[in-house]
C-alpha cells in the first residue's frame, strides 16, 4: 500500500523537468511513444518499471510493461500480444484513453476508460500503469488488466483472470487460465473449454459457504493468498518465507499452465543463497501438473498423442514427449501434441495388417481417460493379442488383469515412476524410419541372414556344424554388446554415493553441534557441505552395534544408497571409520510431517492430500522396486520429511538391516523377516498415517472431547458407518468443499487398517484409490475380523 501511496504522491508533485523528462513525471494528454524512438519508453519514478514497446521480432513489437533494471527485462504485463506492431506504430494518450494504432491508422488496442475526464497517465513504482482524471481517480490501470503476471500489492477482484501466454516468447493467449470465479472458487483451467468446473485441473474449492472467495492478494510480504469478503484468509496459494528487500518479485501462470512465485536480487551481489536471476519460491501450483491433469475432455498438460513429464530443472517444468513411432506435429513447439509417423491400421476385414504391427513397451507411462474399451485378459501376451487384433486400439495398458484399449488422439499423457504401469505402444513395423523397431530388426535380419547363409553353403554336415557355431558366436558378440550396454548404468548406480572421513563430518557438523532429532537408530544433526553455505546435509550418526562386517555395511549402505524415488529420502554417502559409522543423507528444510500436522496451524487440505500420495508412492516403489531388507520402515508421521516444497519423503528406511536385529529386540523384525507381510503392515501404518492426515490430530488422544473419539481409527470408522464424515473435518474449509475426496480417503485408509492383512490392498492399488483411478469399494468394518475369532 505504502508504495501505491508514494507512487501517487510523485505524481502529484511534478519533478522538475530535465534532460530525463520522461522519468517520474506525470504524462499529460497527447503525449505518445513510437515503435521507432530510441527511448521508446516511460519510466516509473523508481526507473524499476518501464512501459513502452519491446521489439519481438523484425517488424513486430509488444506494447508491454517490464522490470528496467533487471538484464533481461522481463516482461510483466501486455497490450498485444495477439496482434504485434510494425515499424512505425504509435501509442498516444487521447482523451478516451490510449490507442496504439499501426503507420496505416489502424488501430492494434485500445484501453477502455471506465469513466470521463482523462487528465494524465503514470508508471507507478509498484510496476502499475494508471490512467486518472485530475481528481486522481484512476480511469483505467493495467494491474486491473493482468495478463499473465501479478506482481506485490496487486490483487484479482472476482472475475477476473489471468491467461498464459501461448509459448515462452509468443505473447498471444496460451493454453491455460487462472480465475477468480464469480462463486468464489479460484480455478485453474485448460482452455478451449473453460465452462465447466469438471475441466479444472486445480482449484481451491472456496465455494461451499456460498460466494465466499473474494479477492485475491499478491501483499508485500510475497504472500498469494484467497480472503473473504470479510478479510479472512481462505487459502493460502504461495507460502514460503520470501526475502522481500532487496528483491524483486512476481508470480505468473507460465505457458505450461503452472502457477510460479519468483524472486530476483535487485543487485547482482545480493546474499548468495539466490544467486543469480529469477528463482522459483514457495511450490508451484499444482506441483506436478502432469499427474494433475486427468479431465475427461482436452490435450491434458502437452498436446494430443504426446506424453507429459516433469523435467529436474530447479522449477521443474514439464516436458512433452512423443511416444515411439510418434513425432512431433510442430517442431519447434513441444507442446502441440504428436502423430503417429506410420499409417495406421486398416479397419478393412478384407485386408487384415494385425502382422504388420507390434507393440513397443514403454514404461511407467499412462494415458488417463483415453480408454475406450477394457477387457478382462489373463496374461500380457493376451492383452497384446487383443490390441494388435483391434484396428482402433492404438495403445494398451496391461494392468490387474484388465487390458485397458487406448485411441488415438491419446490425452492426458504422462510417464511417472509412481504409475508403474507398462503401455503398450502399437507401431507399423514395415516403415524402415521406425528408429527402435528399427534397430532390433537389423540385428534380427544380421543373424538370420548368417543361419540362411549357413544352410545354403552347407555341403557337408562338417561344414555345416562349422558355420552354425561362427554364427552362434556372431549372435553371442550381438548379445555381450547388448548386456555390455546395460551394465554401466548400474556401476554408476553403486559408486555414485560418497564415502566421507569422520573428520570431514565433523567439520561439516560444525563437532556434531545442531542436533536435527533422535531416531531409533541414532541422532541426527545439520551439517554444510562443500564451501557452499547452502548446500546443507543431515548426517546421521548410528549408535554402536555389534556384529556387522565392514563390507557387510558397506553392501547394506550401497543398496539403500540405490534407490532413488522423490518420496524416498536421498542417501548421499557414508562414513565407516573405526567406531564411526554415519550416513549423509539431503537435508529436509521443513522437518518432519509430525511437527507439521500436530503443530499449531493446520495445515491446507491439499498439502495434505499431496503428502498422503507421496508417501503411498514412496512405499509403492518400496514394495516394487527393491529388495527386502531395504524395504523395511516404520510409517509414521516422525519419519515422514518435508522437503522446500513441503513434498513428504520417508525416512529412515532399510536400516533395520544394519543392526543386529534379534527377533526381541525389535519389534519390527518380525515382519520384515517376511516379506508380504512386512508390505501388509506397511499398507496397515499408512492407514494410520491417512486418518492423521485427513483428521489433523493424532491416533491416540486420551484427552479428546468424547470416549469415542481417543483412538481415531475406531472414531473414523464410527463416523463413515453413520455417513458423519463432516465431523472428521469441522472447521477445514477447504476439505468441506471437497467432500468427495475426503469420502474415498477415509475409505482407503479404511481398506488399509484392516484387522485381516489378507484384505489389505497393496501399495499401488493405495495409489490408484487415492487418486480416483479406481473405484474404491465400501470397506468392512476393520475390526470384524478380530471379533470373528
Ligand atoms: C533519449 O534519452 C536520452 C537520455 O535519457 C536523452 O539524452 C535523449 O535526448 C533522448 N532522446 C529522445 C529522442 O528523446
Ligand atoms: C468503475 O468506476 C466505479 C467508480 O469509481 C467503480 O465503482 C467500478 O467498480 C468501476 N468499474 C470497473 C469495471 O472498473
Ligand atoms: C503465436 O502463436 C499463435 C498461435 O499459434 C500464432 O498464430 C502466432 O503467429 C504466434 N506469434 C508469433 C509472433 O510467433
Ligand atoms: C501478508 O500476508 C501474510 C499472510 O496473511 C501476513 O502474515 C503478512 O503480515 C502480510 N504482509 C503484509 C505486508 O501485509
Ligand atoms: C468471514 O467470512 C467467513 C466466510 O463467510 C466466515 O467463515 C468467517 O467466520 C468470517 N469472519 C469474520 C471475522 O467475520
Ligand atoms: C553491492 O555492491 C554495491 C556497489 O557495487 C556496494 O555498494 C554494496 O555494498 C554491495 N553489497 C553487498 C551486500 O556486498
Ligand atoms: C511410413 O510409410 C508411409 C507410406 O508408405 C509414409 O508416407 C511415411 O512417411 C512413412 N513413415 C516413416 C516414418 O517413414
Amino acid at each position: 500500500m505504502a508504495s501505491v501511496i508514494l507512487g501517487i504522491l510523485l505524481v502529484l508533485v511534478p519533478l522538475p523537468l530535465s534532460a530525463k523528462a520522461q522519468t517520474g513525471g506525470s504524462l499529460t494528454l497527447g503525449r505518445s511513444l513510437m515503435v521507432n524512438d530510441r527511448n521508446s519508453s516511460w519510466l516509473s519514478p523508481s526507473g524499476e518499471f518501464a512501459f513502452g514497446f519491446r521489439r519481438m521480432a523484425r517488424g513486430a513489437h509488444l506494447l508491454a510493461i517490464w522490470f528496467e533494471k533487471i538484464e533481461d527485462k522481463t516482461i510483466v504485463w501486455s497490450a498485444n500480444g495477439g496482434d504485434l506492431a510494425p515499424e512505425g506504430s504509435k501509442v498516444q494518450l487521447t482523451a478516451d484513453g490510449l490507442v496504439l494504432s499501426d503507420p496505416r491508422g489502424r488501430e492494434l488496442w485500445s484501453s477502455s476508460l471506465n469513466g470521463t475526464g482523462l487528465a494524465y497517465a503514470a508508471m507507478l513504482n509498484t510496476g502499475n500503469f494508471i490512467l486518472a482524471s485530475a481528481s486522481h481517480v484512476n480511469l483505467w490501470d493495467s494491474f486491473s488488466q493482468p495478463t499473465d503476471t501479478i506482481l506485490p500489492t496487486q490483487q484479482l477482484d472476482s472475475g477476473a483472470a489471468l491467461t498464459a501466454r501461448y509459448s515462452e516468447m509468443n505473447y498471444s493467449a496460451g493454453r491455460f487460465l487462472f480465475r477468480l470465479q464469480p462463486d468464489g472458487n479460484l480455478v485453474l483451467y485448460a482452455t478451449p473449454t473453460p465452462l465447466d468446473v469438471s475441466d479444472a485441473y486445480w482449484a481451491t474449492n472456496t465455494i461451499s459457504a456460498g460466494r465466499i472467495g473474494f479477492r485475491l492478494i499478491f501483499n508485500q510480504s510475497g504472500r498469494v493468498y484467497l480472503t473473504a469478503r470479510n478479510g479472512t484468509v481462505l487459502h493460502i496459494v504461495t507460502s514460503d518465507e520470501v526475502p522481500t528487500s532487496g528483491f524483486y518479485q512476481r508470480a505468473i501462470l507460465e505457458y505450461d499452465g503452472v502457477f510460479r512465485q519468483y524472486v530476483h536480487p535487485k543487485t547482482a551481489n545480493s546474499s548468495s543463497a539466490w544467486a543469480k536471476g529469477w528463482s522459483m519460491v514457495s511450490y508451484p501450483v499444482p506441483p506436478n501438473i502432469c499427474r494433475t491433469m486427468n479431465r475427461d475432455i482436452g490435450t491434458g498438460a502437452c498436446g494430443f498423442n504426446s506424453y507429459c513429464t516433469l523435467g529436474d530443472d530447479k522449477i521443474q517444468r514439464p516436458r512433452c514427449h512423443c511416444p515411439p513411432g510418434y513425432t512431433l506435429l510442430d517442431s519447434k513447439n513441444e507442446m502441440n501434441g504428436c502423430r503417429e509417423d506410420f499409417v495406421s491400421q486398416s479397419c478393412d476385414g478384407s485386408r487384415p495388417e494385425k502382422d504388420q504391427f507390434a507393440l513397443h513397451d514403454m514404461l511407467n507411462a499412462d494415458w488417463t481417460n483415453s480408454d475406450y474399451e477394457v477387457v478382462t485378459s489373463k496374461s500380457e501376451d493376451q492383452c497384446r493379442e487383443a490390441c494388435l487384433a483391434d484396428c482402433f486400439c492404438a495403445v494398451a495398458i496391461f494392468s490387474n488383469e484388465q487390458c485397458y484399449k487406448k485411441s488415438t488422439p491419446l490425452i492426458n499423457g504422462k510417464m511417472d515412476p509412481s504409475l508403474d504401469l507398462k503401455a503398450l505402444i502399437k507401431v507399423r513395423i514395415k516403415n524402415s524410419t521406425l528408429t527402435p523397431a528399427g534397430n532390433s530388426q537389423k540385428k534380427n535380419k544380421n543373424s538370420t541372414l548368417v543361419i540362411i547363409g549357413s544352410v545354403l553353403l552347407s555341403s557337408s554336415v562338417f561344414l555345416n556344424l562349422l558355420l552354425l557355431l561362427i554364427s552362434y558366436l556372431i549372435y553371442k558378440s550381438f548379445r555381450s554388446r547388448d548386456s555390455k550396454f546395460s551394465r554401466p548404468v548400474q556401476i554408476n548406480q553403486t559408486t555414485h554415493m560418497r564415502t566421507f572421513n569422520y573428520q570431514e563430518l565433523q567439520e561439516a557438523t560444525n563437532g556434531f553441534k545442531e542436533e536435527l532429532g533422535r531416531g531409533s537408530f541414532g541422532i541426527v544433526y545439520k551439517g554444510v557441505l562443500g564451501s557452499e553455505d547452502t548446500n546443507f546435509v543431515a548426517v546421521k550418526m548410528l549408535a554402536t552395534r555389534t556384529g556387522e562386517s565392514e563390507k557387510e555395511f558397506e553392501r547394506e549402505v550401497s543398496a539403500i544408497g540405490q534407490t532413488n524415488h522423490k518420496n524416498l529420502v536421498q542417501l548421499l554417502g557414508f562414513c565407516n571409520e573405526g567406531q564411526h559409522r554415519l550416513l549423509v543423507y539431503e537435508f529436509m528444510s521443513n522437518g518432519s510431517l509430525a511437527d507439521f500436522l500436530f503443530g499449531s496451524s493446520r495445515p491446507s487440505w491439499y498439502k495434505r492430500i499431496e503428502i498422503a500420495c507421496g508417501v503411498a508412492r514412496g512405499l509403492a516403489y518400496l514394495h516394487d522396486h527393491c529388495t527386502r531388507h531395504i524395504i523395511h520402515c516404520d510409517i509414521k508421521p516422525q519419519n515422514i520429511l518435508l522437503d522446500g516444497y513441503l513434498a513428504a519423503k520417508i525416512s529412515d528406511f532399510g536400516l533395520a538391516k544394519l543392526f543386529d536385529g534379534k527377533p526381541n529386540t525389535n519389534h519390527h523384525w518380525e515382519w520384515f523377516r517376511n516379506m508380504p507381510i512386512s508390505g501388509k503392515v506397511h499398507v496397515y501404518s499408512f492407514g494410520i498415517l491417512l486418518v492423521e492426515l485427513i483428521c489433523c490430530r493424532k491416533n491416540f488422544e486420551p484427552e479428546a472431547e468424547t470416549e469415542a473419539q481417543i483412538v481415531l481409527v475406531d472414531w473414523v470408522y464410527d463416523c463413515y458407518r453413520d455417513g458423519s464424515e463432516l465431523v472428521l473435518v469441522e472447521g477445514d474449509e477447504e476439505a468441506l468443499g471437497d467432500m468427495r475426496r475426503v469420502r474415498r480417503f477415509v475409505m482407503t485408509a479404511l481398506w488399509c487398517i484392516q484387522e485381516d492383512p489378507a484384505l489389505r490392498p497393496n501399495m499401488k492399488k493405495i495409489t490408484q484409490m487415492l487418486e480416483g483411478a479406481v473405484e474404491v469399494s465400501v470397506p468392512p468394518d476393520p475390526r470384524s475380523f478380530i471379533s470373528s475369532i
